[in-house]
């Protein structure tokens, strides 16, 4: 057909409907037509400046963009069942509003460039997005671990009780998480930043175009130093979704701790009825679904990014059609996140814990067992004879079903001399927690330092 980009080789009888199908990408690639439109100014500007289109020409360009770009965005324009991609769509746009003239933006540009470079406009421009709701995230879990500061809960190793800890030191350690997942997604925006356009197919342009001061218009730090790297590059895209897979990850453990924490054998929190759903037939049900589908969707995330480095293997230099399939899984993990961030902050941000719960469990499962082999350590005993006596005081404790701190003097001193009546003193939960009190422990003080200092970096994002 007379839309087609590289009709003029071949046969007036056109592609096989099964190939036209296969090879049809406008149904995924359309949300990169502002980007593409953007391009195709900043490449206008080019071609006039390099005297390949008159002063009038580059306006009546520019005029026609303009209007092609409010006419998608208001959905007045869009592909048909002809257009191969996003940008043989818009060259037809532009072609039914120039007619001839049309056809002079396609000079030293290929779509080899123009994808590589709409997609990493399409990434920067949702990443900041991202960025904003990881903020947000990493905000609410801030205020979560500010509203309960002084909570003391059983920390866990193995899901058994380990060693008390602050219940905000565990909030914070998922903050810190997140904060790492902003912290990437910038250093990522960094090596992101260089435009392809200009490398054409592969191997540039004769034109004299200025990749640079399309780069510049862009919003690129600078153009792709090669051009068969300009084209084939997809680091941005792999790198982008092992990214969202690592924020995918640390969302799906934060979620399964909000289903742990939720349930009625845990009892340690609540969950507000707008962040919850109901049963269709049991009506007693409430459940933690954010929570499941955040856990749940950390494989689509996985998945993603391992489709796409298994596609990118092996792919000779320069441009192939495989890259093609680069887009959907990249695609699907920005729009997926997007939906779930805001979900899972809100369920956080609503999320009651419960005080009196996390208080009686703190010490529970003999968790100061460590604090008396510190004890002993203190008092000279090396630790593995003081880890011994601990373990026989926890034995004893099981058989004779009482708690650490229930011994009495004799009992102590019957389990082993070196265990005083002093060693009463380490008996304590909160003693066990303000003892923690070096960079990274779980000492009251310690988590004040780490709520301002994470403040800080998320009103700063
Ligand atoms: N739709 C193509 C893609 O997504 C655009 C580039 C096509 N280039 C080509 N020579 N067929 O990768």
């Amino acid at each position: 057909s007379h839309t087609r980009l590289w009709g003029g080789r071949f046969g007036g009888g056109g592609p096989s409907d099964a190939l036209t199908a296969l090879s049809r990408s406008t149904h995924f690639d359309w949300k990169l037509a502002p980007f593409d439109l953007a391009g195709s100014r900043a490449h206008a500007r080019v071609l006039h400046r390099a005297g390949l289109l008159t002063d009038d020409e580059l306006a009546q360009m520019l005029g026609a963009l303009h209007e092609l770009s409010a006419e998608v965005a208001a959905g007045t324009f869009t592909a048909v069942e002809s257009d191969e991609d996003v940008h043989e769509a818009l060259e037809r746009g532009l072609t039914e509003k120039l007619g001839t003239l049309g056809g002079k933006l396609r000079a030293g540009r290929s779509r080899n460039d123009q994808i590589a470079t709409d997609l990493r406009l399409y990434l920067r421009h949702s990443v900041r997005a991202l960025v904003g709701e990881l903020s947000s995230l990493e905000y609410a879990l801030v205020g979560l671990a500010e509203r309960y500061q002084d909570v003391p809960a059983p920390g866990m190793t193995h899901l058994q009780h380990a060693q008390p800890v602050l219940i905000a030191h565990q909030l914070l350690a998922h903050a810190h998480a997140v904060a790492r997942d902003v912290d990437r997604l910038r250093d990522w925006d960094r090596r992101a930043a260089v435009s392809p356009y200009g490398s054409g197919a592969l191997a540039g342009s004769s034109l004299p175009l200025d990749p640079d001061a399309v780069a510049a218009e862009l919003g690129f730090d600078r153009a792709s130093d090669n051009s068969i790297d300009g084209v084939s590059d997809r680091d941005f895209a792999a790198e982008f979704c092992f990214c969202a897979a690592m924020v995918g990850v640390h969302l799906s453990r934060l979620g399964e701790e909000v289903v742990l924490w939720t349930s009625t054998e845990f009892g340690w929190a609540r969950l507000d009825d707008a962040w919850a759903t109901g049963s269709s037939i049991m009506p007693q049900k409430k459940n933690p679904d954010i929570a499941e589908l955040a856990r749940g969707k950390s494989g689509r995330f996985v998945g993603n990014l391992t489709g796409l480095l298994t596609m990118l293997k092996g792919l000779p230099l320069a441009y192939d059609r495989d890259l093609q399939e680069d887009k959907e899984p990249v695609f699907d993990s920005m729009e997926q996140l997007l939906l779930l961030l805001p979900a899972v902050t809100g369920m956080v941000a609503t999320l009651t814990l419960r005080p009196e719960v996390l208080e009686a469990a703190a010490p529970q499962g003999f968790a100061l067992a460590t604090d008396v082999a510190e004890w002993l350590v203190r008092q000279g005993v090396p630790f593995r004879s003081a880890h011994e006596i601990s373990g026989s005081m926890v034995a004893f404790c099981e058989q004779a079903g009482l708690e650490l701190d229930q011994l009495d003097d004799d009992q102590l001193a019957g389990i082993d001399e070196r265990l005083t009546p002093e060693v009463r003193s380490v008996l304590s939960v909160p003693g066990a927690l303000a003892a923690r009190s070096a960079r990274g422990g779980t000492a009251p003080e310690r988590v004040a330092g780490q709520i301002a200092a994470l403040t800080g970096l998320a009103t700063e994002h």
